[in-house]
């Protein structure tokens, strides 16, 4: 179970990685251009939201199936997690950072929706889509990784 999740996690994050940066370049670029917001600006908004959304779900399903995520903190104690870097980016840093992103994307995302105006859209989705990623940035396991 956990190395299937695993899996599938280490490789979605691909996409989650590459939709939100798009989604935030775009936010960015849609911003500072002043143009119009349209369909295919909400259309990569809310794709960026649905990815980190699904890849959210199977982090906190991994989280409780992994050696590495609740199961480590349990039999091992906070103490001996804390004291280990590695440890303690799989079971403390990591969960917690990536939570946060997703709650910045959601509720950039669900703040632009109320919006009227393109540029305040725009506006909302680049602060929150950019704090979301570089949250999700500092606390990917790259050297694990990529
Ligand atoms: C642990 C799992 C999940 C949690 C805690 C969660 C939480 C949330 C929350 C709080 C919102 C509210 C946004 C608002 O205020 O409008 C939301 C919206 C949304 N979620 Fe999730 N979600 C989860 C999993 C998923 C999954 C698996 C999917 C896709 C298959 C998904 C797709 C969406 C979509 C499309 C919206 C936005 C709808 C809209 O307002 O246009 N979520 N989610
Ligand atoms: C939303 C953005 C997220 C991204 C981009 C992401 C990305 C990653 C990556 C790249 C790995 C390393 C995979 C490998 O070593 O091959 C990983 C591992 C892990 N992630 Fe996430 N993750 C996210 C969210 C979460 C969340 C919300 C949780 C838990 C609540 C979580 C729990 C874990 C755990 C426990 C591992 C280690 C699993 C193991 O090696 O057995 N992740 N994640």
């Amino acid at each position: 179970m956990a190395n299937t999740l695993h899996f599938i996690h280490s490789y979605w994050a691909y996409l989650v990685l590459l939709i939100v940066v798009l989604a935030t370049i775009n936010a960015l670029a849609g911003f500072f251009s002043k143009r119009e917001y349209g369909a295919k600006d909400f259309r990569i908004s809310l794709f960026a939201l649905i990815v980190t959304h699904i890849q959210l779900l199977i982090g906190i399903i991994l989280y409780v199936t992994s050696p590495l995520g609740l199961q480590n903190i349990t039999n091992n104690g906070m103490g001996v997690v804390m004291k280990d870097s590695t440890f303690r980016l799989y079971a403390v840093e990591h969960p917690m950072m990536m939570i946060l992103t997703v709650v910045f994307i959601t509720i950039g995302y669900s703040k632009h929706k109320k919006n009227l105006l393109s540029n305040k859209k725009f506006k909302t989705l680049a602060i929150f889509y950019t704090i979301g990623l570089v949250l999700m940035l500092s606390r990917i396991p790259w050297s694990q990784w990529f």
